[in-house]
């Protein structure tokens, strides 16, 4: 065992070549620090899972009322790096059990903390690789918001550190624990759709991030901390909370935001169970021509065409301006002799290939997605959305950007969990540079 300082581009291809070998066979980390201090206790009957928030007053905050519904839950502190986020979520905690949380700036002073047991974590995309791994060498359990990571490198560690440590990450990606979403999936993988030829995968881009300004950091924001890892730039309010994600530097763009939900059905439905299929080759064409007159830096426009071998089929993603007619957003699977299941968020639809409606039964509910992770924390059982396999969608999101930077088709090779050949091994959605002085642990 040997603990790795920084992540350089040889390291990061070597733990990326290895990880696929890694989440079939074992683990050999490469990085295990603070093991001895991991915490042991698994809480059991009788015992309240206590939590603490990470990253407040957006998803985290909403994932935090989920669970602070649970009666198995305490949830005991609030963690984020502007003040002004915090208010609604210390209302909360406090309304519950008439006693405000702990309060804290900098995660791992939450990590330190013996008596929590595990954590919601709610930062921007640029943070969850270190917000998790940190939190799984502390020795605790994990709720963590999708896209698990922001680029393909954090991924594959990400998902190596939890099978190291043996702990329970369930990813936000709720829509594998809804019953539209759990029919679709069992319709498909039953055969009754027929053999599958293709899919597709669309949500609508409707937000900018407008124009900013340079303006001096807010006394209630600790402006270093919100940039962690991400390359350091001048404070624009625009680039920040909640917009961080039309970014390079801090998001995915609509691809990581939304294609993480209606792809991972996709890949779902085309699979056996969350082992998911991988594409072969992933081409990706964009660009700004929406959002023309804004800082964006994401494509807004984005059309990819991904191949999978076993099966063999494409997927389709798309996002761009809307189209009347149709959802803003969903996942349609597409049989060899066009049978076409259509799902999205409130809806699920079966055609003929003629485009008359085939009446189907719903798959019986299973229970909710938060409740799911508080169940398989007791039971040490693999969560839902466990992060091996949203490992495998949020990479395939990384593709989709990695073919759109390298501009040109980049080739996967499932079986190496890694790309082919060197085409877009330059992406910053394959490999990031951190930030001076956060590194990235690297477990292979
Ligand atoms: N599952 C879903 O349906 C869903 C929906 C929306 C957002 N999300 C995900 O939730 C995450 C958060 O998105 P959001 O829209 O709520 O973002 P947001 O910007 O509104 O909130 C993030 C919060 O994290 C805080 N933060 C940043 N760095 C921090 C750090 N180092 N320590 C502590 N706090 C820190 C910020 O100050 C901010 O308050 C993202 O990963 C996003 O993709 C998931």
């Amino acid at each position: 065992m040997e603990t790795r300082n920084a992540v350089s581009r040889r390291e990061a291809i070597a733990a990326v070549s290895a990880i696929g070998a890694g989440l079939a066979a074992g683990i050999r980390p490469v990085h295990a620090e603070s093991l001895s201090s991991a915490r042991k206790r698994t809480p059991g009957a009788g015992d309240k899972l206590v939590l603490a928030l990470i990253g407040c007053g957006g998803m985290g905050a909403n994932d935090m009322k989920q669970l602070i519904k649970k009666p198995e839950v305490q949830i005991a502190a609030l963690c984020d790096v502007d003040k002004n986020r915090m208010p609604n979520d210390i209302k909360t905690v406090t309304d519950k059990y008439g006693k405000a949380p702990d309060l804290y700036s900098d995660y791992r002073k939450v990590l330190e903390r013996k008596d929590i047991d595990g954590v919601i974590i709610g930062t921007p995309d640029h943070w969850h690789a270190l917000n998790l791994i940190h939190a799984l060498e502390a020795g605790k359990d994990a709720y963590c918001e999708k896209p698990i990571s922001h680029d393909i490198t954090e991924a594959r560690s990400m998902a190596n550190a939890a099978k190291y440590h043996k702990k329970i990450v369930q990813v936000g990606t709720w829509q594998r624990s809804t019953a539209d979403f759990t029919t679709a999936i069992d319709y498909v993988r039953s055969g009754k759709l027929g053999k599958l030829a293709k899919i597709h995968c669309w949500k609508v881009e409707e937000r900018g991030a407008g124009r900013g300004v340079n303006a001096p950091v807010p006394t209630n924001l600790d402006f270093d901390m919100w940039t962690g890892p991400a390359a350091a730039f001048p404070y624009m309010a625009n680039h920040v909370h909640n917009a961080w994600r039309w970014f390079r530097n801090t998001g995915t763009g609509k691809t990581g935001d939304w294609g993480v939900h209606m792809i991972d059905i996709g890949l779902l439905g085309a699979s056996k169970d969350t082992d998911l299929v991988m594409p072969s080759e992933v081409a990706a064409f964009g660009g700004k021509f929406t959002f023309v007159d804004d800082d964006r830096d994401m494509a807004d426009t984005v059309q990819a065409i991904m191949h999978f071998k076993d099966p063999d089929l494409l997927l389709h993603w798309e996002t761009g301006k809307d189209q009347p007619g149709r959802p803003d957003h969903g996942t349609e699977f597409v049989s060899t002799d066009g049978k076409t299941l259509r799902v999205w968020r409130g809806g699920l639809k079966v055609f003929d290939a003629y485009g008359e409606a085939i009446p189907i039964e719903n798959t019986p509910p299973t229970n909710d997605h938060w409740q799911n992770w508080v169940d398989c924390v007791k039971s040490r059982e693999q969560p839902r959305s466990n992060i091996a396999s949203m490992a495998q969608t949020t990479i395939v999101c990384h593709l989709i950007n990695v073919a759109l930077e390298a501009k040109q088709s980049v080739a996967f090779s499932k079986e190496k969990m890694d790309i082919v050949g060197k085409a877009g091994k330059d992406s910053i959605f394959y490999h990031r540079h951190y930030r001076a002085p956060w590194k990235l642990p690297i477990y292979k």
